[in-house]
């Protein structure tokens, strides 16, 4: 962009993030946030009156990719019904912009931008040609989806307005691995380790601004294989033991797949006091014909093992997982097989759902899709199993002073929400002073999503 064209944009705007899906998505929100902050934007808590609202987007369920055209089509009703209050331009980012793009301009043609995750750093120029055709020199919306040779990451500001105590940092981005019932591949692309050197300069830079725990994200992140300064690829458990050199109190990383678990990452939770000990590992099902209709590259022993070893190595680690139930031609006895590896591995918590079918992927052709009482029966008894289970592990802590890293704040005044080192939320009714801390914490109870508490 041309000086003069920056200038023309500068001046105080307001800026509304919504943010839907996974953590990148998160992360790549704080992003488009640091990218437009040189061009007189800052952010906004409220769509109402904002200059420009993105709507960061996520496609991995039908339900998810829906719940953005109501949302367009209120804050289009708005722009009708009070113009000068309304938003401005309005954006559609992140993974349904990246699978829909023309046809998202088709459906919403007050849309200005379309843009997908790989392509948000071009935003300044996106900005500046939406507002040039506002004043009618070019006509209908702006699209970028391109997949760019060059990576996103070489060209995002080195300044970060910070995200607070508790930070997303993207180390590695994108699949190959076609589970097919995924999206993801699609929306996101190939995938790409950032280098060493560029992960541990930002995780300074978070860290300066005030980062006490840092969640090292990728869609597979423990596919991780970076080049080092050196020549040398490292995999994600060397990354960690660097990051952890750093005056960093708390590392995390998520989503991990099964199939690119290392000894070097085991050994991690074993040896690096600041890596918590927690561990999201997708599994899906718990059934081997269905591993292999899902195309997920592992068994249910590889699985079994994978624990088995995890917990060798440090026995105080929580599990967590992700399940689809109702995939096409899943049996009673499939999905038995499921019941049956929540019973062996015992889970701390668990997201599930439903299979959804998503255009373009080939699970939506394959004959044998499953009617959606008997998937929403199937939901209901597995997730009463996970929610005992989250339930007796939570339990465990009655009474226990575990440390609490207080990263958010609570609807009621005083009220603050922290994480355990085993990821669950916990809250208190009067936190002063407590933010951004690591503080003691007694609970004193249990609910089945959080532990409630008395300071010791
Ligand atoms: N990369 C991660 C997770 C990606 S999406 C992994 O490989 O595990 C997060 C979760 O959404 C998946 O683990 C899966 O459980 C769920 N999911 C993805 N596609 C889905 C679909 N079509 N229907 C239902 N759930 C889906
Ligand atoms: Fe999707 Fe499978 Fe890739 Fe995870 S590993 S992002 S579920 S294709
Ligand atoms: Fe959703 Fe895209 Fe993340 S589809 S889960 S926002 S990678």
């Amino acid at each position: 962009m041309t000086e003069a064209a920056l200038t023309s944009i500068k001046k105080d705007k307001k800026l509304h993030i919504m943010t839907w899906g996974c953590q990148m998505n998160v992360y790549d929100s704080t992003k488009m946030a640091d990218l437009l902050s040189p061009l007189g934007f800052s952010l906004s808590d409220d769509a109402q009156g904002a200059d420009l609202v993105i709507l960061n987007t996520c496609h991995i369920r039908e339900k998810a990719s829906e719940k953005i055209f109501s949302e367009l089509g209120r804050l289009h009703k708005q722009q009708k019904e009070a113009a000068d209050t309304s938003p401005k331009m309005i954006a559609v980012a992140g993974c349904v912009a990246q699978a829909e793009g023309e046809q998202i301009l088709a459906r919403a043609p007050y849309v200005d931008m379309v843009f997908g995750p790989q392509t948000y750093h071009r935003l300044p120029e996106m900005v500046a040609k939406a507002i040039r055709g506002k004043g009618g020199q070019i006509g209908g919306g702006v699209i970028d989806t391109d997949f760019p040779a060059e990576s996103k990451f070489d060209h995002l500001p080195m300044e970060t307005t910070g995200q607070g105590p508790s930070a997303f940092l993207s180390v590695q981005e994108g699949c190959d691995k076609f589970c097919t019932f995924c999206v993801v591949p699609y929306t996101r692309g190939a995938e790409y380790s950032r280098p060493v050197s560029a992960i541990l300069a930002e995780a300074q830079r978070l860290i300066d601004s005030g980062a006490k725990e840092i969640s090292l994200l990728g869609q597979n992140v423990n596919a991780y294989h970076g080049a080092a300064e050196n020549g040398d690829t490292w995999g994600l458990g060397r990354l960690i033991e660097a990051v952890a050199k750093l005056n960093i109190q708390r590392i995390r990383y998520t989503t991990s797949h099964p199939k690119d678990m290392d000894e070097a990452l085991i050994a991690a939770h074993r040896d690096i006091p600041q890596l918590m000990p927690f561990m999201h590992l997708p599994v899906q099902s718990g059934s081997n014909i269905m591993l292999e209709a899902m195309n997920r590259k592992h068994t249910r022993d590889d699985y079994m093992r994978i624990i088995e070893k995890t917990r060798a190595a440090n026995p105080d680690i929580a599990f967590s997982s992700d399940f689809i139930v109702g995939f096409p031609n899943e049996s009673d006895k499939d999905f038995e097989a499921t019941l049956q590896l929540i019973r062996d591995v015992n889970f701390a918590q668990a997201y599930s759902f439903k299979y959804s079918e998503r255009p373009g992927t080939p699970a939506a052709k394959m004959a044998g899709q499953i009617p959606e009482d008997i998937k929403t029966a199937r939901l209901a008894v597995l997730q009463e199993l996970l929610f005992a289970q989250q339930r007796s592990f939570n339990e465990r802590f009655i009474g226990k002073t575990v440390p609490v890293l207080f990263d958010r704040h609570g609807k009621l005044d005083g009220q603050l929400l922290g994480r355990t080192p085993h990821m669950q939320s916990l809250y208190v009714q009067n936190g002063k002073g407590m933010f951004g801390q690591t503080v003691n914490v007694k609970v004193e109870k249990v609910t089945t999503n959080s532990l409630e508490r008395v300071i010791v």
